[in-house]
C-alpha cells in the first residue's frame, strides 16, 4: 500500500466512514463525506448519495472556477446548498411572490424625500436595531423574515428596545393574500402588522419553517406596533440610501443566481438579475478598502451562509434598478 492511500484509510477511520462499505480514493468523495458530516446531511440511499456527490462536484469546481478568476472582488465557498442544483436551491429557499393585484400599497407620500443628513457609513447591528441572524430553513417566506427585520429595526431605534419578533405569526395569520411558506410580499405583511396593531416576539410564538394555524391567544400579546409603511421610489439607489441612513429598509432582490446560492464574502457585484425572488433588508452601507460602495443586507438562511449571514451588495451600480433590482420594490414601517 502506498503512502498516499495510508493517509486516506487513516482519514477515513478518522471521521468514521464505514470504510468496509464505500472506500472511495477520490478527493471529491472525501470532500463530500466531509461535508456531509459538517451539515448533518443524511441521504436515503446510495442512488440519491451518488446524485448529489455529482452535483456537489459540479458546484465545487463552479466555486474554483470563480475564486480563480483574478477579477472577482467576491468569493464562494461550500455552505448547505452545495448539494443542490440552482433549479433546486431557487425552488425551495427564497419566496419573494409580486403579484400586483395581491399587493397592498400605501397611500402615504415618502417621508425621507427631503433627508441630507447622510453619514458616508452605517451598521445598524451596532445601534441596536438588528436581531441574531435568523434562518429561514425550508419555507419560502423570505418575505415574513425580511418584514420582521424592518420592524425590529424601527421597534429598536424608536423605543430603544431590541425584541427578536415573530415570523411565525405572519406566516400562520397574515393568509388574505400573503401564502406562508409559498411565498408572500413585505408590504402586505406591513399592512397585516398596522392592522393587527403590532407582533408578538419570537420566543412568544416560535418559528417552525412550516404552515400553521394562527393561534390567536399568543396574539394577544404584542410588542411592537407600526403606524404605517411607505415604499421607497422605485429605481432610486439615493432614495433607497435616504432611508437606509435612518432605519433598516426591506427589500426584493434577485437571488436566484449560482454566485448568489454559493457566496461566501466580498462585495459582491453579481452576476444576477432582475427577476426578484427573494425579501432580505437593508441594515447598512459603506464603502470597502477598494472604493467600491456597498448595502450591507441580512439574509435569513443562517449564518454559515455569506459572511455570517450577510451579504455586502454593489450600491451606485449603473442601472437604475440597482444590483440584483435591490432598488425596485423596498419599503420601511413608520413607528
Ligand atoms: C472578470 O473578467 C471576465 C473576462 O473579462 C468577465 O467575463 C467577468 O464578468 C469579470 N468578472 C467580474 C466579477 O468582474
Ligand atoms: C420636502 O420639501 C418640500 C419643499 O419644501 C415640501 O413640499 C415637502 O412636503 C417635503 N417633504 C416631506 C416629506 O417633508
Amino acid at each position: 500500500m502506498g503512502s498516499k492511500e495510508c493517509i486516506l484509510l487513516a482519514m477515513f477511520m478518522i471521521i468514521g466512514v464505514s470504510a468496509a462499505r464505500t472506500i472511495s480514493y477520490d478527493p471529491m468523495s472525501v470532500k463530500h463525506e466531509q461535508w456531509m458530516a459538517k451539515h448533518g446531511r443524511v441521504y436515503k440511499d446510495s442512488a440519491e448519495k451518488e446524485l448529489r456527490l455529482k452535483i456537489f462536484k459540479q458546484n465545487v469546481e463552479y466555486i474554483e472556477s470563480v475564486n480563480n478568476a483574478e477579477n472577482s472582488t467576491y468569493k464562494l465557498g461550500t455552505n448547505r446548498f452545495t448539494d443542490l442544483t440552482n433549479e433546486e436551491f431557487k425552488a425551495t429557499h427564497n419566496g419573494f411572490r409580486p403579484s400586483k393585484a395581491a399587493l397592498k400599497k400605501p397611500t402615504g407620500g415618502f417621508g425621507y424625500e427631503n433627508v441630507t443628513d447622510i453619514p458616508a457609513s452605517l451598521d445598524w447591528r451596532s445601534k441596536g436595531a438588528v436581531t441574531p441572524i435568523k434562518d429561514q430553513g425550508q419555507c419560502g417566506c423570505c418575505w415574513a423574515f425580511s418584514a420582521v427585520a424592518a420592524v425590529e429595526g424601527i421597534t429598536g431605534i424608536s423605543t430603544g428596545k431590541l425584541v427578536s419578533l415573530s415570523e411565525q405569526e405572519l406566516v400562520d395569520c397574515d393568509t388574505d393574500e400573503d401564502q406562508g411558506c409559498n411565498g408572500g410580499v413585505m408590504d402586505n405583511a406591513f399592512k397585516f402588522i398596522v392592522e393587527n396593531q403590532g407582533l408578538t416576539t419570537e420566543a412568544n410564538y416560535p418559528y417552525t419553517a412550516s404552515d400553521g394555524t394562527c393561534n390567536n391567544k399568543k396574539e394577544l400579546s404584542h410588542v411592537a406596533t407600526i403606524s404605517d409603511y411607505e415604499d421607497v421610489p422605485a429605481n432610486s439607489e439615493s432614495s433607497l440610501l435616504k432611508v437606509a441612513a435612518n432605519q433598516p429598509v426591506s427589500v426584493a432582490i434577485d437571488a436566484g443566481g449560482s454566485d448568489f446560492q454559493h457566496y461566501s464574502s466580498g462585495v459582491f457585484t453579481g452576476d444576477c438579475g432582475t427577476d426578484l425572488d427573494h425579501g432580505v433588508a437593508v441594515v447598512g452601507y459603506g464603502i470597502a478598502n477598494d472604493g467600491t460602495k456597498y448595502w450591507l443586507v441580512r439574509n435569513s438562511w443562517g449564518t454559515s451562509w455569506g459572511e455570517h449571514g450577510y451579504i455586502r451588495m454593489q450600491r451606485d451600480v449603473d442601472a437604475a434598478e440597482g444590483l440584483c433590482g435591490i432598488a425596485m420594490q423596498a419599503s420601511y414601517p413608520n413607528a
